[in-house]
């Protein structure tokens, strides 16, 4: 018998807010019925809102990995290149699922603490000059890694090579919680999940579509059925699905948007901002490195800490879990074992990541891990002071 609340510190699933577990608690309708037009118009037109984009929206009953499999099979034909990344465990899942289904990638290398070089992007793009690669695929945030890459730069670079690729851009840990512009950087498929920022269970992906990549799946050629945009895009336009949709998880879906509308996205992104340079902090002062190898690709929604050499990430977490029931992520991949991560991302204060940080420094000394004491105080004490203007200042800067 645990008492007290569990911390579920993982980079997603995130806590669900009592809003959302309100508003999920609804008798579920029909839906075919006209009550649920009005559910279905406005969950797709909230989450326009979230990926800032006035384009097309699709909500699958899927998980993360089904709407990566869809921004793949609606916009390609066997035989087709896609230029892809080793951004850490995700990029390669993703550049996995693309090989068995029979496109061929161009997977650049990387050392798992970097995001994609813009550069290297440009070069690739303007090599190829008889416009063999048909898509590059991104992951925003690397969920494994706390790294991000900087898709701003990666279009602008697009257009310097001035290629026809379509841009495909994973958000799965970003879409809530760190600046994202679906029209305004011209992504062609924004691919997303419901159980991170947008602080709902798992159980919804999401595609947003530009009319070029809409344009593209009418000669695409990948067997596709049950991840057909053309059904959904069609059957949306008056709020329903060809298929049976997840409706309650609509109804905290619809939630969830108004949730991060009523705090303002440039403020909710802010609010993340902070915490990472919080747990930065507290981390830097424990002795203990942070993955990400590049200040300007640092992840607002995770931090990636690595072990000292000859200490397991995961017995670490164990104790953590045991002693003080909270769940940290764990190292996925290559980095298993060799780091932890926290998440701080979704429905998050202050003092939650103030539990959290405590949770690991007291894990810390009881796992007999070498570290210096003092990374909770280095964290409060940002917190507590000018951090909150100057981040709030800098993210509306930056929008
Ligand atoms: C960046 C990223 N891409 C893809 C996925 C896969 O999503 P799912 O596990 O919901 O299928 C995840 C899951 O954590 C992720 O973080």
């Amino acid at each position: 018998m645990k008492s007290g609340r569990h911390f579920l510190q993982i980079p997603g699933p995130t806590n669900v807010p009592e809003r959302v577990l309100r508003a999920i608690a609804q008798p579920t309708i029909d839906h075919r019925g006209p009550a649920f037009s009005t559910l279905g118009r406005e969950a797709i037109a909230g989450l326009r809102r979230v990926f800032q984009t006035a384009g097309h929206v699709v909500i699958y009953p899927s998980s993360g990995t089904g709407a990566w499999e869809a921004s793949l099979v609606n916009t390609l034909s066997a035989g087709d290149t896609v230029l892809m990344f080793e951004t850490g465990h995700f990029a390669t899942l993703w550049r996995d699922m693309a090989v068995r289904l029979g496109l061929v990638v161009d997977f650049v290398p990387g050392d798992w603490r970097h995001g994609v070089d813009p550069e290297v992007v440009r070069q690739k793009l303007a090599d190829d000059r008889e416009r063999r690669i048909k898509a590059v695929a991104v992951v925003h945030n690397e969920t494994s890694t706390g790294v991000t890459s900087r898709i701003a730069a990666i279009r602008t670079a697009m257009d310097d090579a001035r290629h026809p690729a379509l841009l495909l851009v994973d958000t799965i840990s970003s879409l809530g919680s760190i600046d994202y512009r679906h029209d305004e950087w011209r992504v062609d498929v924004t691919v997303a999940g419901s159980q991170k920022g947008l602080m709902l269970p798992p159980g919804l992906g999401f595609n947003a579509v530009s009319e070029k990549a809409l344009a593209a799946s009418k000669e695409a050629r990948l067997p596709r059925a049950y991840w057909d945009w053309q059904p959904m895009i069609k059957d949306g336009a008056a709020g329903f699905f060809p298929y049976t949709p997840a409706t309650n998880l609509l109804y905290g879906l619809r939630e969830s948007v108004a949730m991060l509308m009523d705090e303002g996205l440039p403020h909710v992104f802010a609010r993340h901002c902070r915490f990472a340079e919080a747990t930065r902090r507290a981390a830097a002062a424990w002795g203990l490195e942070v993955l990400c190898a590049n200040p300007q690709e640092y992840s607002s929604s995770l931090t990636a800490v690595m072990m000292p050499p000859g200490h397991d990430a995961d017995a670490f977490r164990a104790i953590v879990l045991e002693r003080f029931d909270m769940s940290l992520g764990t190292g996925l991949g290559r980095l298993k074992g060799r780091v932890f991560r926290i998440g701080h991302l979704g429905d998050f204060n202050d003092l939650m990541l103030a539990g959290t940080l405590s949770g690991v420094e007291m894990g810390l000394a009881a796992s007999g891990v070498p570290f210096t004491r003092g990374g909770v105080t280095a964290a409060l004490e940002y917190l507590a002071g000018e951090g909150v203007e100057r981040q709030a200042r800098e993210a509306h800067q930056e929008t």
